[in-house]
Order: structure tokens, then C-alpha cells, then sequence
């Protein structure tokens, strides 16, 4: 098994689509690292995994565990730690926190949120030797407003700029979120990193989801996702045999016992 690299990953823009999914947990690590090139251990896990209404109440001490658990167990994926609101406020606070996080994780790369304005903190990062994956568009850790972005002459003129500013600052890729898809198309033909989709249309270099959007684990689900499992349903289907079973006395049954 070949272990992906930052290389690899700037050599697939125009080749090959890139393949990235959330995890936050050994079992899914180990099933996603097998078939995608990139796994992003999100912030998203603040509402995903402990019901939170933003991300930003996510803390990086709950994202250091769950990004070791999964880096323990992705042997071949890039694995990209995202930092939590307010950990790169300027270039110190920011090396500080990232150099941290990848000393205690081992994960290969962090993730920022925001464009022209953090150029700076992300040049100090890059040339401390920290790989930097960019994120514009939607910024859910400092958004007031959930909706699809670039639809404005303004708002497109910003997140154009913001994505070529992350491109020549020495980011490796950038997270398009929730891009209308003629914007989408003009920025992966313009900026020489790949561009990683989510609601940001079939132009990006590569797609990413939340897990638990994708098997059907979630609350609701934006019209970006495809849900390819109805996992809820499956837990509850086995809940409720299991239920059924100790009421009947049915469980456990002498297969299950030890004499
Ligand atoms: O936190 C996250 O999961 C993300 C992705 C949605 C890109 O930032």
C-alpha cells in the first residue's frame, strides 16, 4: 500500500479526481483509508459526533483524540487536521497550535478556514514546513449565514480572490464550500492547487462529504449530499431485535454462552 503524499495529491489537478471524506474514529478510518486519498478529521465533529449547534465551540484537546485515533489507523491516506476556531488568530498563535497538534497526531497536514486575510499566517506556516489545506466560500467556523455563496457580483469577486491569494500563498489544496458551480469552474481552471468540492459542483479537482452525511447518519442534509445508506434505519432495525430478544429471553442463547 502506497501512502499518499502532498505530491501526489498536487499531480492529480487535471488527471484524476481527488477522494476525500471525513472520519473521526478508528472504525471509519479504517474503512475510508483503504479507497479515498485524503481523509479530513473536521471540525464538523462538534455537531456530528457531540450535538453541537457551531462549530465553534469545538476545542482542539477533543480534536487532538479523535485525529490520533484516526491517524493510528490510516496507513495510506493523507490525513488533515482542521483547526478549531480562534487557534490561528496570527502566524504565533497558529504555528504554535499546529506544530503542536502534528507533534501529538502525526497527521500530515491542517486545514484553515478564510482567504486573503489569513495569506499571512498561512506563508509562516508553510515556511516552517506545515502543509496548509485552504478553505473558502462557506466558512462555517465564523458564518452568520448558511447559504450558497458567489451568487453576488460581489461575494463571487472575493471568493475568487480569496482562492487565488490561498493559492499563491503555498496551500496544497482548497476546500470550495457551497460554490455556485460557474465560480467553482473558474476558480479549479485558475489556481494551480486542486480544488476540493462540497456543494461546489462536478468542476472541482476533487469532492469531499461528511461521513455521517453520506451513510445516512445525520439530522438533515443539505441538497449537496448524496445519502448513499440509510444507517439509521439499520441501527434502529438492529436495536430493536436486540430488544426483542432479551424481553423473549431469546438472547443470548447458548451460542453466546460460556460453560
Ligand atoms: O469540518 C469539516 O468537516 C469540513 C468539511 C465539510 C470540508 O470542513
Amino acid at each position: 500500500m502506497q501512502k499518499i503524499t502532498i505530491k501526489k495529491i498536487l499531480n492529480k489537478k487535471n488527471k484524476m479526481p481527488i477522494v476525500c471524506l471525513t472520519a473521526y474514529t478508528k472504525a471509519i478510518a479504517q474503512i475510508v483509508d483503504k479507497y479515498c486519498d485524503i481523509i479530513l478529521v473536521g471540525d464538523s465533529l462538534g455537531m456530528v459526533l457531540y450535538g453541537m449547534k457551531t462549530t465553534k465551540q469545538v476545542k482542539i484537546e477533543t480534536m487532538i483524540l479523535h485525529c490520533k485515533a484516526v491517524k493510528k489507523f490510516a496507513k495510506k491516506s493523507l490525513v488533515v487536521f482542521d483547526m478549531p476556531y480562534k487557534t490561528y488568530v496570527n502566524k504565533f498563535t497558529a504555528y504554535r497550535n499546529a506544530s503542536k497538534v502534528i507533534n501529538l497526531t502525526k497527521c500530515d497536514a491542517v486545514k484553515l478556514e478564510g482567504g486573503k486575510k489569513i495569506v499571512n499566517i498561512i506563508k509562516y506556516l508553510t515556511k516552517k514546513g506545515i502543509p496548509v489545506m485552504g478553505h473558502v466560500g462557506l466558512l462555517p467556523q465564523t458564518s452568520t449565514n448558511f447559504k450558497v455563496k458567489g451568487k453576488s457580483f460581489f461575494q463571487r469577486k472575493q471568493i475568487y480572490e480569496d482562492a487565488t491569494a490561498l493559492s499563491n500563498s503555498g496551500v496544497f489544496a482548497i476546500v470550495l464550500e457551497c460554490v455556485v458551480e460557474d465560480l467553482a469552474k473558474k476558480i479549479t481552471k485558475n489556481v494551480s492547487v486542486p480544488t476540493i468540492g462540497i456543494g461546489a459542483s462536478k468542476y472541482c479537482d476533487g469532492q469531499i462529504l461528511v461521513i455521517d452525511d453520506l451513510l445516512g447518519l445525520s439530522d438533515h442534509y443539505p441538497k449537496f449530499v448524496k445519502q448513499y445508506s440509510n444507517l439509521k434505519k439499520v441501527i434502529e432495525k438492529s436495536v430493536k431485535n436486540y430488544v426483542k430478544d432479551v424481553r423473549l429471553r431469546k438472547f443470548p442463547s447458548n451460542k453466546n454462552v460460556y460453560k
